[in-house]
């Protein structure tokens, strides 16, 4: 038995080839890094450009990198590009490539540059396309929550704490509560497009170079404000991708609560809402049921989009100045949360543009539980005069007495609320029902109808004037 056999049945048998190719197996990241070709290629035109510009290659040599790599741009997304494990990643299979094209030349194009900067120049353009790509997908989602929020304005619910029926507020306002919370995810989004806003090129290993590059020529080309201002920073800087994931994982958070109150509301106890069959699916055995799958798995999906939140925060935590191999585990982790996320803001866009809204139920469950008991204790210190506390104990009274009826509070007789307290009027029964009690909540930022409405038109004011700063850009 010769030493190799010995050794690979140590690794196991899947690695046949001896421990290089164990070695190749981790080292590898080609298998997924190939989705930074048009960032690796665009970052490469612009480095060939800028040397050329500032004398370090001719003019000729840059001509012929340029037409390579163009060839190759093409090569790739024809399909007809083998991408080889062997050479482990994206930036070494296209300067292969490169080199099998133009020949000498192509030695030229890694002067003044190391895959250092050039990975960290690719990953950041990427994460940039794809905050672009999350800031759109959100502005879709608030305008259609908007859409539905104004359509529901009126529409009563219970609102509630601890799950239990609070006080009756609007689905608008409900709505409108999750529009805040993607405005913030819009704004994360849009403070972190506003930090990557550096380009890393030129940092080269993480000491600079000796060559009299222009590392504001290729900021400009590749469309950043600046160059980075710390070589050793920038190859050992991923916070662009933590700031990424952690605006993705918040954001997720807020759809998994949402997904949850849909999950709620849909089913029969509830009845709040009906699904649309494009976003439900039924029992294969039980024919009555219809069931809220997309809406489950945007509540699954979160824990993975924020496990990958955790995962780049540990890989991170550890490393010394300034790269470190370890930083190739990355790309997986952002790659796949904006999959996930990208495809969880589609489901909920498409989930609640079109779900039936059964005003009805929701309704007759706002009234349920005495919802308007804060109502009656706030008519006693308004209209009598009575400090809260006793108004809040003269109302619990009643609401027992409301109880033993086995009936809701803008049913009980004048009569026997007056035994409760003789300063009880008639008028009472203008804040008892569950819409005048919403009505009444006109206070900024409350639940009245009126309110809701304006809050939206302010929304609406907010997009366009976003949408008229980013074409100004
Ligand atoms: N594939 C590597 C990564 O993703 C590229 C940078 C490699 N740099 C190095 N010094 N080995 O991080």
């Amino acid at each position: 038995m010769s030493d190799k056999t010995a050794s690979n049945r140590m690794w196991g048998g899947r690695f046949a080839a001896g421990p290089s190719a164990v070695m190749e197996a981790i080292n590898a990241s080609i298998g997924f890094d190939r989705k930074l070709y048009a960032q690796d290629i665009r970052g490469s035109l612009a480095h060939a450009a800028m040397l050329a510009e500032t004398g370090i290659i001719t003019a000729e040599d840059a001509a012929r990198i340029a037409d390579g790599l163009k060839a190759i741009l093409a090569e790739i997304e024809a399909g007809d590009f083998v991408f080889e494990p062997r050479l482990e990643d994206i930036h070494m299979n296209v300067e292969a490539r490169l080199a099998a094209l133009i020949g000498p030349a192509a030695g030229r194009l890694h002067t003044a540059r190391s895959r250092n900067d050039q990975v960290a120049l690719d990953f950041r353009m990427w994460v940039r396309d794809e905050l672009q790509r999350t800031a759109g997908a959100l502005r879709g989602l608030i305008e259609v929550f908007l859409a539905r929020a104004e359509e529901h304005a009126a529409t009563v619910m219970p609102g509630f704490t601890h799950l239990q029926s609070a006080q009756p507020v609007t689905f608008g306002h409900h709505l409108m509560a999750y529009v805040e919370m993607f405005g913030r995810d819009l704004s994360r989004v849009e403070a972190a497009l506003e930090r990557l806003d550096e380009c890393p090129l030129g940092a080269a290993a993480l000491a600079g170079t000796g060559f009299a590059i222009d590392r504001h020529r290729t900021a400009a080309a590749l469309g950043f404000r600046e160059p980075t201002r710390n070589s050793i920073d920038t190859v050992s800087d991923r916070d662009f991708a933590l700031d990424f994931l952690s605006a993705a994982s918040i954001c997720a958070t807020h759809l998994s609560r949402l997904a949850e109150e849909i999950v709620v509301w849909s089913t029969p106890q509830f009845g709040f809402v009906r699904l649309s069959d494009a976003f439900s699916t039924g029992s294969s055995i039980m024919p009555q049921k219809k069931n809220p799958d997309a809406a489950e798995l945007i509540r699954a999906k979160t824990g993975r989009v924020n496990g990958h939140l955790v995962a780049l925060l540990t890989v991170m935590k550890g490393l010394p100045l300034a790269y470190s191999k370890d930083m190739q585990e990355d790309k997986e982790a952002v790659f796949d949360a904006a999959e996930t996320l990208d495809l969880m803001l589609a489901a909920m866009t498409g989930m609640v543009g079109d779900l039936t809204v059964d005003k009805a139920a929701m309704k007759r469950a706002a009234g349920a539980g005495f919802a308007t008991a804060t109502d009656l204790a706030d008519w006693l210190v308004r209209e009598a005069g009575l400090p809260f506390r006793e108004a809040h104990h003269v109302t619990g009274r009643a609401v027992a007495l409301a109880e033993e009826r086995g009936r809701p509070l803008d049913r009980l007789a004048l009569a026997d609320l007056q035994a409760i307290h003789p300063a009880i009027t008639d008028d009472v029964f203008s804040v008892l029902s569950v819409a005048s009690s919403v009505r009444s909540r006109t206070s900024y930022g409350g639940t009245a109808p009126s309110e809701v409405r304006r809050q939206i038109r302010g929304w609406r004011k907010r997009l366009k004037r976003d949408a008229r700063r980013a074409k100004g850009r």
